[in-house]
């Protein structure tokens, strides 16, 4: 027993002062004192020639000698893995790794955004409003009385729930519920998604995306309306672009304009996108009716404003040669990889 007991010590003093630098020296550690043919399971094997009276000083004595050893190993192997130079390193880190698929944006979403940067640009901020609107929001507030024929020139889908909600037909919206906040000037454009019960064709859906814009300031006047505009589709087509305003009626402006660019395929000269015209009719847009105004509690001797809207699938179909507007909604993953590297 006291030979025992000395050589332990002995080994003990070894334990304490291993070192290991490397994997390989880690695991001539770990054979020497914990493996199956190691100095621990040696050491225990002699516990049968151990008189019964000393055999639980025994048993004491290489369990803590055990444990003092395992938990050296951990020690030792951690040291190793904060190093680089340990073998535990199998992968070369060196290669390049696997490449990880992008997704590409969506066509109406390049567009919408083109749009809406340009007016941030002049200093309009975003805003947001709901899909389903009552009738006031979309409809009343808009100048747009229960009776008035402007209601069929947006068939509309109401809920079976509440015949006083429906899909909203136009962002414009979230123009009233910018004017309610009463916090002037205002100066906002309005992207979204509206809907109206049309039929699908390859020309136009039952749901599509607009941007409305909304300028409301003191002497706020058409020329600021047009040079705005105009602004617009030079930093949208290009400086050659040409526009023309053509009287227009909307119910909640007055007066009115549609405004029309020269066609960006043919140059002007007729083709069968502007149908032989020369124009593409991109926009509507007029000063705010003061109806409007007054409706959403804004004095409208103080102020006034210009609105306009655009729809974001057409200038998209233009831009990207795109030949069919179902095509935006169908999610084909063919189509849409398309544009991995579209702007
Ligand atoms: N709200 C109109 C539409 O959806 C567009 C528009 C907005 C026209 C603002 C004039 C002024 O058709």
């Amino acid at each position: 027993m006291d030979q025992l007991i000395q050589q332990i010590e002995e080994y003990k003093k070894e334990i304490a002062g291993a070192t290991a630098s490397s994997a390989e020296e880690l695991e001539n550690f770990r054979t020497r004192f914990l493996g199956t043919k190691g100095i621990i399971k040696a050491l225990m094997a002699e516990m049968k020639n151990i008189p019964a009276d000393q055999k639980k000083e025994f048993g004491q004595i290489m369990n803590g000698l055990k444990v003092s050893t395992e938990e050296k190993f951990e020690t030792l192997k951690s040291a190793i893995g904060n190093t680089t130079n340990g073998k535990e390193h199998t992968k070369d880190i060196t290669l390049p790794g696997d490449t990880i698929a992008t997704g590409a944006r969506h066509p109406v979403t390049l567009m919408r955004n083109r749009i809406v940067s340009i007016f941030q640009r002049l200093g309009f901020a975003v805003a947001e409003g709901p899909e389903i609107e009552d009738d006031f929001h979309n409809f009343t507030a808009l100048n747009i009385s229960e009776n008035h024929p402007a209601r069929d020139m947006q068939d509309t889908f109401y809920l079976s729930q509440n015949p006083d909600w429906l899909l909203r037909t136009h962002t414009s919206n979230i123009q009233i519920r910018e004017m309610e906040k009463g916090n002037l000037p205002i100066r906002i454009i309005c992207p979204g998604r509206v809907y109206r019960n049309e039929t699908v064709s390859s020309r136009s859906h039952c749901f599509f995306h607009q941007v409305e814009g909304l300028y409301i300031d003191e002497n706020v006047s058409f020329a600021d309306l047009k040079q705005t505009l105009y602004f617009f589709v030079q930093e949208m087509f290009g400086k050659d672009v040409k526009v023309r305003f053509r009287p227009s009626y909307f119910p909640f402006t007055e007066p009115s304009a549609e405004m029309d660019i020269s066609c960006q395929l043919c140059g002007g000269s007729g083709c069968s996108v502007c149908k032989r015209t020369g124009w593409l009719e991109i926009l509507g847009c007029g000063m705010v009716h003061p109806n409007v105004l007054e409706n959403c509690g804004i004095d409208s001797t103080k102020y006034t404003g210009f609105a306009f809207g655009m729809g974001v699938e057409r200038p998209a179909l233009l831009k990207y040669g795109i030949n069919d507007i179902r095509l935006l909604s169908e999610n084909d993953v063919r189509f849409l990889q398309q544009f991995t590297s579209a702007t």
